[in-house]
């Protein structure tokens, strides 16, 4: 699959992604590291690699462009999913914001921002090939891929922070579970102040973000991505 020709070549061949004809190093999640934030642990499997995450696809001035492939699967009994996380705060007093572009497939973020007397507010979008939404600053993320086909996103976020998985593991994973009877099952570890559903659009509408093409707009004009290293909302 061809991700890219401009402005480099990307391509996916099962479980590599060449770069200009050369492959990339990748880290994989297997279903033994994700035991802490399923709804279900399957038992009677293997241990197979569930998602792939290519960094540093491309850097400019500390932000950087990041693949994640996530094949289609049943995990016990959720879509497969990562495994969530919320990233630290910047000097904003606002935790970092991140851009995601669908560049195959299709994908459900639940999003969840962390209420000071231990309730969530959660924001969940559905996206298709070509959107492109923002984690919204605040908010933890989880991407699940709820199709029969490989799910290819890309992702533009400042590097210079820790991706914070801990609320995620004591919790038992997200807000809401998405399971393989395509229905949103709530975690019943947390409370539920607020959901709401929001277009791919509507994230970054809320930010007054214009984008279409995420690779090649930061490879154009890596100024225009400078708020999600200095976010000032
Ligand atoms: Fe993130």
């Amino acid at each position: 699959m061809i991700l890219y020709e401009e402005p480099l070549r990307m391509e996916l061949l099962g479980r590599n992604i060449y770069i200009n004809g050369n492959p990339r190093s990748f880290s994989t999640r297997k279903l033994s590291d994700m035991k802490d934030v399923l709804m279900s642990f399957p038992k009677n499997e293997l241990d197979p690699a569930l998602y792939f995450m290519y960094r540093d696809i491309m850097k400019i001035d500390d932000i950087r462009y990041d693949i994640t492939v996530i094949p289609p699967r049943i995990v016990g009994k959720e879509y497969v999913k990562t495994y969530g996380h919320y990233h630290t705060k910047s000097q904003s007093g606002k935790e970092y914001p991140e851009l995601y572009q669908i560049l195959s497939g299709g994908a459900i973020f639940i999003m969840q921002k962390r209420n000071n007397n231990e309730s969530v507010e959660v924001v969940i979008v559905q996206a298709e090939k070509g959107d492109v939404i923002l984690m919204l600053p605040d908010y933890g993320h989880v991407s699940i891929n709820p199709l029969e086909e490989v799910l290819v996103m890309g992702n533009l976020v400042y590097d210079g922070f820790e991706s914070q998985y801990g609320e995620y593991k004591k919790n038992n994973g997200a807000a809401y579970y998405y399971t393989n009877e395509r229905m949103l099952v709530q975690n019943q570890n947390y409370i539920i102040k607020d959901m709401k559903k929001m277009k791919p659009s509507e994230t970054l509408y809320k930010y007054g973000i214009v984008v279409s093409d995420l690779l090649k707009e930061f490879k154009e004009n890596p100024e225009k991505f400078s708020f999600l290293k200095n976010p000032s909302f």
